[in-house]
């Protein structure tokens, strides 16, 4: 398959995700986000895709790996961690966006406190997926790619 005809994924990560394997692992789990990432290009290679892996503390900076997305990606998977209950910059960033988007957790957001009940993300989104852990981040792949 040429380059060209390959399709590119986004995966997507938000604040404080770069300290997962450290951070609260009693709820995050043990793997590292550097752990998540092999996963997710492992099951991108079987699949043939591309993947583009991000992560930033920074809203704004959010925003601009989402409009980059939008102009290279087939499709885009988000954990957009705490900016998820907050941030109308991201949704907006991902409504200009035609293409399947999955937004993920890793920890089961509805069993937490309340204010993470509440998502800005998902109004916006093909699918959510909570509470799977890195198997989250790969079924949504398989979904974008299928
Ligand atoms: C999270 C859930 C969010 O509520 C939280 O702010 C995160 C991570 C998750 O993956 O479970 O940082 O998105």
């Amino acid at each position: 398959m040429t380059l060209e005809a390959m399709k590119t994924i986004y995966v997507i990560n938000g604040p404080n995700l770069n300290l997962l394997g450290t951070r609260q692992p009693e709820i995050y789990g043990h793997e590292t986000l550097e752990d998540i990432e092999a996963l997710c290009e492992a099951t991108c290679t079987t699949q043939n895709a591309k993947l583009v892996f991000r992560q930033s503390n920074h809203e704004g900076e959010l925003v601009e790996v989402i409009h980059e997305a939008r102009l290279q990606a087939s499709g885009i998977v988000i954990n957009p961690a705490a900016y998820t209950h907050t941030s109308i910059a991201i949704r907006d960033a991902l409504s200009a966006c035609d293409m399947p988007i999955y937004e993920v957790h890793l920890s089961n957001v509805h069993r937490r406190e309340s204010f993470r009940h509440h998502s800005y993300i998902s109004h916006v989104a093909t699918g959510v997926i909570a509470g799977l852990g890195s198997e989250g981040y790969l079924a949504a792949i398989r979904h974008v790619l299928g």
